[in-house]
């Protein structure tokens, strides 16, 4: 290459998935059936009004031009709808609402509207990749916030004994993906009591509250008086099996989503008109939906759960979303050599838990986004894995 890369990149990696996934398909192309229970992309369908919707509003010569920057008024408002009906929060469909290309990419713009070089950002001890690699991205400092084991919430005595005085951005997401920790109203408070003190603008990302979760959702934003610091970020990738659609928004007070703007309207032009609509349509899904794909996850989990079992892990019973989170047996050397034994000696994929932070070195990630039965023929490989193949030496 003659010409150098960006600085930032020094410090940037290429996602663990993007490469890691590239072995996969190599060991594919050799004709080996890996079963990949490793990433949470819903294999099951969106709502047959949701396609249908999409296949009509497609179908119309007048849909294909560039959309409004702040995405389709009527998207807007269904997003409004669904606060109300799913979380109970009201929120003005023209001001608090900003319909985004997926979370991911919210993560992105938040950082550049709010982070200057040398600012501090709190990341979770264990989390989502993109809240670390975004912030290094952007110059900003990554402060991690350390997690109570167990219940996996932030740990207050810590927290109240670090500096944070340059901290600008907190970034939190419950229920909790890796660890499957639910959200509660009493942590959402406490969250919110602590951002205003320190005045850290608090990242709440809620993709997962209405996958396996027995608890009413909630949102950070039901707190009273949470919009003067708090945004959400919020997805139909999960909820709404529409992952490859980038579908997602963020919602917050104005104020916010004005500088948010300036950032997306720079980088993207709109959202395929289509989309838009079938997504304005599949947040009208019936609980009926929502409960038959719930369903299909909590027969997956009992089957998930005999894997775990099979390769002796320790895991809590009560895990919320679509992931399993599960430390390794004690004996085993480590989760990346238990992860490599599993795919190159039984085909199967599974995430080692270092990915979403040191923390996580000794536990590992299985997504319920497998059929039962491809699930089940895990299952069947297994009977051979004994843990004196990945023991630490003696
Ligand atoms: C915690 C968390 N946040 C955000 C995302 C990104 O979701 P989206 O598809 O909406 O970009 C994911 C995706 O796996 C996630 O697990």
């Amino acid at each position: 290459m003659i010409i150098s890369r960006a600085n930032r990149l020094n410090r940037v990696k290429e996602y663990y998935f993007s490469a890691k996934l590239q072995e996969v398909r190599q060991l594919a192309e050799r004709g080996f059936d890996v079963i990949n229970i490793g990433i949470g992309s819903p294999d099951l369908a969106p709502s047959q009004e949701t396609i249908s919707t999409l296949q009509q509003e497609a179908a119309k010569p007048q849909n294909h031009a560039y959309q409004p920057y702040r995405g389709l008024p009527e998207l807007r408002e269904s997003i409004s709808k669904w606060y109300l009906r799913y979380y109970g929060v009201k929120l003005d469909a023209t001001n608090e609402i900003l319909p985004l290309m997926g979370s991911k990419e919210g993560i992105t713009h938040i950082s550049l509207a709010f982070l200057n070089p040398g600012d501090e950002v709190l990341v979770p001890e264990l989390g989502y990749p993109a809240y670390r690699s975004v912030s290094e991205m952007v110059g900003a400092t990554v402060r991690e916030f350390p997690m109570v084991e167990g219940t996996w919430e932030p740990d207050f005595d810590k927290l109240e004994t670090m500096d944070l005085a340059k901290v600008k951005i907190m970034w939190i997401n419950y229920p909790n993906m890796p660890t499957g920790a639910p959200a509660s109203a009493s942590l959402f408070e406490k969250l919110v009591a602590f951002a205003k003190r320190k005045r850290i603008l608090l990242c709440h990302d809620n993709p997962y509250s209405l996958i396996l979760n027995e608890k009413k959702p909630i949102s950070i934003l039901s707190v009273p008086g949470a919009k003067e610091v708090a945004v959400e970020l919020n997805s139909m990738s999960k909820s709404h099996n529409m992952a490859g659609w980038r579908i997602g928004w963020i919602n917050g007070a104005t104020d916010y989503l004005d500088e948010i703007i300036k950032i997306k309207s720079n980088v993207d032009s709109g959202m395929f008109l289509p989309i838009q609509k079938a997504a304005a349509k599949a947040l009208s899904n019936s609980e009926g939906w929502h409960k038959s794909q719930n369903k299909i996850y909590a027969d997956r989990k009992v089957v998930a759960e005999e894997i775990l079992d099979s390769l002796g892990c320790e895991y809590s019973k009560g895990q919320t979303g679509m992931f399993l989170w599960a430390k390794i047996n004690d004996s085993i050397e480590s989760a990346e050599k238990l992860v490599d034994h599993l795919l190159y000696e039984y085909h199967v994929f599974l995430s080692p838990g270092f990915i979403f932070g040191e923390k996580g070195e000794r536990y590992i990630r299985i997504s319920l986004c497998t059929p039962e039965d491809k699930l089940r023929t895990v299952l069947g490989r297994l009977s051979k894995f004994n843990l004196n193949q990945v023991k630490k030496a003696a």
